[in-house]
This record gives C-alpha cells, structure tokens and sequence, in this order.
C-alpha cells in the first residue's frame, strides 16, 4: 500500500487509473480508524478494482472552541488498518496548505440540509466538510464515494451536493458499526470517561426503544421522542443537545403523525464529548 501527500501525485494516480479502465473507490476519513472506517473500507473494495482512502483531519469543518487540535492522529497505525483491509492507497496530505494554498477562498454551501440538527450548534461545520469532500473528489477523481449513516446528515448533504453540482459519481451508503454494547463506533469515544462510557448506550438503546415502539404501530411522533427522552434519562451524565425527528431526504420537521421515511436523530455531550446517533424510521400506510 502506497502513502501518497502530494495532490497532484494523487490525480495523477487515479488519471491513470481511470485510463487503465479501473473502478475507483474511494473513503474520505479524518483517521483514528476504527471498524466503522474499515467497514466502508471493505465495501468500496468488493466493488471497486483500486480503493482510495484519505486521511485528513479538516480544520475547515472545526469551529474555534471544538476538539481539531485534540483530534487523534495515528498514522502509522491508521495505514497498517487501512492496508489490512485492502486498500491500495492512503492519500494523506502533506499539511494543511496541501489542501488549502494561500489564496484559497471557494467554499460551497449546501444551504437547507446543512441547517437543522447539527448544523444548530455547528453552524459551520457542513460547509466545510462539503468544501473539502467536493476538493477529495477532485482529488482522488473516484467512481463512487462511501460515507457511513452514523453520520446521516453528512450523507444527505453529500448527496445534495453531489445531485446539485452534476459530480460524476456515486454516494455509497455504509451502515453503522457498534461496539458490543450498542454504542456506534467514533474517534470520539476514547475521550468519555469510564463512567461516561458506562452511560453512553442509551443512546442506542433510546433510538431502539422508539424503534421497537414504531413497529407496534405508535405513529404519534411526540410519543416517540419521548421514549427515547425517557431512555435518555437513565444516562444522567449525558446532556441532551437534540433530539429530532425530520422528514427524509429534505430534514424538513416530520408531522405529529409522520408517515414516509424519517430520521430520528439525537446527539448527546458527556462532558465536552459529543456523541450522535441516529435511526431510519419507515413509516408504512397512511398517517
Ligand atoms: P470521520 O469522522 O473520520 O468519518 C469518516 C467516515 O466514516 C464517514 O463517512 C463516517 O460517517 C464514517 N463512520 C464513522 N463512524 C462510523 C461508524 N461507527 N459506522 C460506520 N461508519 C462510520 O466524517 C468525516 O470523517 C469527515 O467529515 C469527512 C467526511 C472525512 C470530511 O472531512
């Protein structure tokens, strides 16, 4: 497996590639790997004929007070992850001036999706992870893209963009990969405390409630949310900073009597850690 830093070796790459007649695949990360990457990873290899990875931790998607200089970063160990899965090449800029020069001033907006939910307490956060997944694409020029639906407002913002700027590839959903507890795997976890870690599945546990009550036949949107509130409770150390339920793909609010397919999305601080989760509810039949 190769380490690649510079952007132009990285097009140059993939241009040959492409002209060879090869699939590429491609999982843009910020590193830390753990299964959930090595997941998408897997995918993007049983359908591509090369894998591209990218390693880069965004400033463009941090706010001043958030964690990008305690963000962990492991190289060595993220390309051993990385080769182990099958990837042919681990595009790891160089420094940030790899990705944005002096000058730089392009940045894209995916204006509605990017509002509700986390867009609420990171208003800038989804323009600078569209900006720099636009950036990767140029890049690492691949045929599709795999991103994770833990994290399924970056996905549907992706998928906007993707749709609203005519891309040329595809967007590959990958599904959530939990710890045995239940827990979704995040680069984030390894801050919670013990005791914050103890209380951490109630996240999922909330999401399953509802789940479970939603195939019994409850539509009543309000009951809903507070089950997995009630679920919530039993996490005291946890600070609710949302929970949510919103119409799929728009995030416009669901209805008192959701009907369609709706995301139930929640994100909770323990500490200064924030954790998300998220469940895709489908509502059958009339509301
Ligand atoms: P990062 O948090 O490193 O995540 C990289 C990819 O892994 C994303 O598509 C994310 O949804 C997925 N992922 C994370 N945890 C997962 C889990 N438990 N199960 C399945 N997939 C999981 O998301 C980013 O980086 C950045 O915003 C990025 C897209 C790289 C742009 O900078």
């Amino acid at each position: 497996m190769k380490i690649v830093e510079r952007t132009a070796e990285m097009q140059a790459w993939s241009r040959a590639r492409r002209r060879e007649g090869l699939t590429i695949g491609f999982v843009p990360t910020m590193g830390y790997l753990h299964d959930g990457h090595l997941e998408l990873m897997r995918l993007a290899r049983a359908k591509a004929d090369v894998t591209v990875a990218s390693i880069f931790v965004n400033p463009t998607q941090f706010a001043p007070n958030e964690d990008f200089a305690r963000y962990p970063r492991d190289l060595a160990r993220d390309a051993a992850m990385a080769e182990s899965v099958g990837v042919d090449i681990v595009f790891h800029p160089a420094d940030a001036a790899e990705i944005y020069p002096a000058g730089f001033q392009t940045s894209i907006a995916v204006s509605e999706v990017s509002q509700p939910l986390c867009g609420v307490s990171r208003p800038t956060h989804f323009g600078g992870v569209a900006t720099v997944c636009a950036k990767l694409f140029h890049i690492a020029m691949p045929h599709f893209a795999v991103f994770g639906e833990k994290d399924y407002q970056q996905l549907l913002v992706i998928e906007r963009m993707v749709a609203d700027l005519n891309m040329d590839l595809e967007i590959v959903h990958g599904p959530t990969v939990r710890e045995a507890d239940g827990l979704a795997m995040s680069s984030r976890n390894k801050h919670l405390t013990p005791d914050q870690r103890r209380q951490a599945p109630a996240l999922m546990r909330s999401l399953r409630r509802a789940r479970d009550l939603a195939a019994g036949g409850e539509r009543d949107r309000d009951k809903l949310l507070g089950a997995v509130r009630a679920v919530l409770a039993e996490a005291p150390l946890g600070r609710i900073d949302y929970v949510e339920m919103r119409e799929l793909p728009n995030l416009s609010p669901a209805p008192a009597r959701p009907a369609g397919e709706c995301l139930l999305a929640l994100a909770v601080f323990f500490g200064a850690t924030r954790l998300i989760d998220n469940h895709v509810l489908q509502f059958t039949g009339t509301a």
